[in-house]
């Protein structure tokens, strides 16, 4: 076992059980603390038939700031990876004030605890949605971030972003590492933990799921007219297994002042062609649609992820075939039956 326990936000959720596993599974002492808003407690049990190890949980929603201070009593955490936020961009739009009072304000509540206990490290989940609309393809971390972002959601994740560079400037002994997620998809291999939101989701893999169980009648593919290969957008889709090991990677390099990488694959990966693998590993046809654009979308990007290789070590070594694979038998875990056109 590792020195020292480390607290994890939004540690029942998609990503962040993922990354628990991950690091228990490397010797870290993990704790959890999440609202439960978008995920199930069960979760723990399936972190435990992984690890062998159920973390201890609280069940506590960031902007409580009593509950918060009670939880960094408790014990003196080495290090803070903040998943718990509010993700739906369509909701985001509707509800701007309730987006920017739960992500910015839970994530000041958090830092002031940590000053208060004296924690100064935390890796922070970020998005490529900070890039905004860029002149390029593959985004690259020296690219300037903060405009044209579309939604309040994207706008978050770029405040807190600069919240976090000034908290580190502030105190140079501040360790802050932000990890600009692409497109995360896929399950664990064990088909126990998988993208299983409590709201209707609004994500392509989470969609294509749900209509291949039946719970929703047919894809809509918004748009086969962007100046693409095969007209439909491209985008990095990165496996949350390899998603989640590069947080432990950056666990292993946090240093003082603020480093921040994008975790992709590198790859771009067109709507058509995903739709395309999971009919391949499914062995069924995903009924679906081409309809008109949405709103917002860009035609085409991916990560540089080069710096992450560079200065972590890390590289992405899961493909599509393996998010396919590994969703389909997630489903299959839950006891859910692909039903497709044959
Ligand atoms: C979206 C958000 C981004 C956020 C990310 C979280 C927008 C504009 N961007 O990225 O800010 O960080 O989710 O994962 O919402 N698609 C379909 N049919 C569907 C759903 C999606 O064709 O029913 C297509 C979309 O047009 C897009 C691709 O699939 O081209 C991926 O969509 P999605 O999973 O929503 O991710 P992003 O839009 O890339």
């Amino acid at each position: 076992m590792k020195q020292g326990k480390i607290l994890v936000t939004g540690g029942t959720g998609y990503i962040g059980s993922h990354t628990v596993v991950e690091l228990m599974q490397a010797g870290y002492d993990v704790e959890i603390l999440d609202n439960l808003y978008n995920s199930k407690q069960e979760v723990l049990d399936k972190i435990a038939q992984l690890t062998g190890k159920k973390p201890k949980f609280y069940n506590v929603d960031l902007r409580d700031a009593e509950a918060l201070a009670k939880v960094f009593q408790d014990t003196q955490y080495i290090a803070v990876i903040h998943f718990a936020g509010l993700k739906a961009v369509a909701e985001s739009v509707e509800q701007p004030l309730r987006y920017y009072e739960n992500n910015l304000g839970g994530t000041i509540n958090l830092l002031e605890c940590m000053q208060e206990f004296g924690v100064k490290r935390i890796i922070f989940s970020s998005s490529a949605t900070v890039y905004g609309e860029q002149d390029a393809e593959a985004y690259v971390e020296t690219m300037t971030t903060g405009q044209d972002i579309t939604n309040p959601y994207g706008w978050t994740k770029s405040m807190i972003e600069q919240i976090l560079k000034d908290v580190a400037h502030a105190d140079p002994e501040f360790e802050v590492t932000i990890l600009r997620y692409f497109n995360p998809v896929g399950a664990h291999s064990s088909g126990l933990l998988g993208e299983d939101p409590n709201d209707r989701p609004n994500n392509l893999m989470p969609i294509i799921m749900k209509v291949a169980t039946g719970e929703i009648p047919e894809l809509s593919i918004y748009g086969d007219d962007y100046p693409t290969p095969d007209g439909s957008c491209v985008r990095d889709f990165i496996h949350v297994v390899d998603l989640a090991k590069g947080h432990l990677a950056a666990l292993q390099h946090m240093q003082n002042g603020v480093k921040i990488y994008n975790l992709g694959s590198g790859e771009g990966h067109s709507v058509f062609e995903m739709v395309a693998a999971f009919d391949e590993a499914s062995g069924t046809k995903l009924p679906c649609q081409v309809v008109g654009r949405r709103a917002g979308d860009l035609a085409g990007f991916y990560a540089d992820p080069s710096l992450a290789a560079k200065e972590l070590g890390w590289t992405t070594e899961l493909s599509i075939q393996d998010v396919m694979c590994d969703t389909i038998n997630f489903l299959k875990h839950e006891g859910l039956e692909i039903k497709g056109r044959n």
